[in-house]
């Protein structure tokens, strides 16, 4: 049995340790609200609320573009920082052990990798099956092209009625990375009944909590587990688990998919490691294109929005047949369409390394925690960005100001651990735009709640809070009477 004597010693000495730490912390110059220099647990409260980027968007409102959130960790959101840590020495700094929470079969990919050497060893095999020149190859946009052709064809079927847009884009993602990343040799697709089942087991996915809590105390999480599970369910996708082992199974591949490179035996992977990477990136690249195309269509599909929908109309039925990647105006409404919705809008976080550096104007010893999020990155400086809540696809058009716009555009991050998928995902949003806005007006449905796409935060990803968005497609020729 502990002693009462034990117990109160134990809890004073913890509490003069963590002011000692707080009140010479070289960290208390940052600007930040009071309780970060004792404890994180605000954060995490928001964190298990999904409701962590805009609490640390409040925080940037309140203190300015550099904040302290933690007693180790500062989050900021200007060009200078987002440079410094996620670019300098090309790909920035290390990862934090936060991306342990990724980990499938239990191996790191190159979404988990921490260090930069580890990173650049599976970068240099996967690189260039996402490189421009390798997405604009007709078999991947043969697989862009087909998904899109089949959402258009719901579109056509749910006239008179809605259509549930969230389900819908996912598949459509869903379609386009399998296909980039398997597309066997002979098939036309490995589209089945089954797929829509396991999208919808990588997207509805309740384990938010099970999974921070995992994290964050892992003691108490294998103590606790059963009980919890109550509460919080832990991240299970078996169905998917299934597919992608199979499919990293065949040998008759596709010279231009994922899947093809990863197999090559100079590489020296085995079946799980090629199949991990293979299910990292179907996640990364399902959720993030799906949930960004669905706040951009509900956004476009508002009255206040409507008169942009027309002009991206206008560009499309003036230019029929012409390539995605030509379209000024669609090319303005997906960069708004980010900026304002960034699927991945939550802190990247990262160790500052040995030796301190200088991040703005602050000096962080090493160890510390730095991260930005797209969310405030994008809208805290109005001089680049006036009314940065507003959406308005027009700004990307104006000459003035084209360079500070695009070095705040951190959608996809930036330096060498930005996102590789940034070309096929612009490829599949811009081609769907393009299929949808020159057959379609869209209109959101009577039975929709605005709270449904707010914003709700998982681990890393935003989705809309609803999981649910109904649109209703009226046929352009309807609208204009033809
Ligand atoms: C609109 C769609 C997308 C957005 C907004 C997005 C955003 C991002 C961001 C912000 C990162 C950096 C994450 C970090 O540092 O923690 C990232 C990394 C990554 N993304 Fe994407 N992504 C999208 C689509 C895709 C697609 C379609 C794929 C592939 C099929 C993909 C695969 C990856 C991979 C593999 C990484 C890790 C890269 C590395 O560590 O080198 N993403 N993405």
């Amino acid at each position: 049995m502990l002693s009462p004597l034990l117990i109160i010693l134990s809890i004073v000495a913890f509490v003069v340790h963590t002011l000692r730490h707080a009140l010479s912390s070289p960290l208390n110059k940052i600007p930040g609200p009071w309780y970060a220099k004792f404890t994180s647990l605000v954060l995490k409260w928001n964190e298990f609320r999904a409701n962590r980027t805009q609490y640390i968007h409040d925080l940037h409102l309140n203190y300015g573009p550099s904040v302290r959130i933690a007693p180790r960790e500062v989050a900021f959101a200007s060009a200078a920082a987002v440079k410094e840590i996620y670019c300098s020495g090309g790909s920035g700094y290390d990862k934090t052990e936060f991306y342990d929470m990724f980990r499938v079969y239990g191996r790191r990919t190159m979404f988990t990798t921490l260090n930069k050497d580890d990173h650049a060893k599976r970068k240099r095999i996967i690189a260039d099956r996402y490189a421009n020149t390798n997405i604009v190859r007709s078999p991947s946009l043969d697989g862009i092209a087909e998904g899109a052709s089949n959402f258009v064809k719901r579109c056509f079927q749910s006239i008179g009625g809605s259509l549930d847009l969230y389900v819908r884009l996912h598949s459509y993602a869903f379609d386009c990375v399998t296909h980039h990343l398997f597309h066997p040799h002979g098939a036309d697709s490995l589209l089945s009944s089954k797929d829509e089942e396991i999208m919808r087991e990588v997207t509805f996915d309740d384990s938010l909590q099970n999974r921070l809590f995992q994290h964050y105390w892992p003691t108490a999480h294998k103590i606790l587990g059963r009980i919890l599970y109550m509460f919080a369910k832990p991240r299970e996708t078996p169905l998917a688990d299934k597919f992608v082992l199979d499919t990293c199974a065949q040998t008759d591949t596709t010279p231009f998919t994922l899947l093809n490179r990863l197999q090559n035996p100079s590489y020296n992977l085995d079946h799980t490691d090629v199949a991990a990477e293979c299910l990292d990136h179907m996640a990364a690249g399902i959720d993030t294109t799906g949930d960004a195309l669905c706040f951009l269509m509900w956004e476009l599909s508002q009255p206040s929005s409507l008169h942009y929908q027309r002009k991206l109309q206008e560009e499309l039925l003036a230019n029929p047949g012409a390539s995605f990647d030509k379209l000024p105006y669609l090319d303005a409404v997906v960069m708004e369409g980010l900026r304002c919705f960034p699927a991945i809008p939550m802190s990247l976080p990262r160790y500052v390394p040995c030796g301190g550096r200088t991040v703005d104007v602050f000096f962080l010893p090493a160890g510390t925690i730095v991260s930005c999020q797209a969310y405030s990155v994008h809208r805290i400086d109005r001089s680049v960005f006036p009314n940065p809540d507003a959406f308005n696809p027009d700004r990307w058009l104006e000459e003035k100001g084209d360079p500070e716009r695009k070095r705040l555009f951190f959608a996809f991050a930036n330096g060498g651990r930005g996102c590789v998928g940034k070309h096929l995902a612009l490829a599949e949003m811009k081609m769907l735009l393009q299929a949808v806005y020159s057959r379609f007006t869209t209109l959101p449905d009577a039975a929709m709640a605005p709270e449904e796409l707010g914003m709700s935060d998982q681990l890393i990803s935003s989705r809309p809070a609803g999981q649910r968005c109904l649109l209703q497609f009226i046929p352009l020729d309807a609208v204009t009477g033809e």
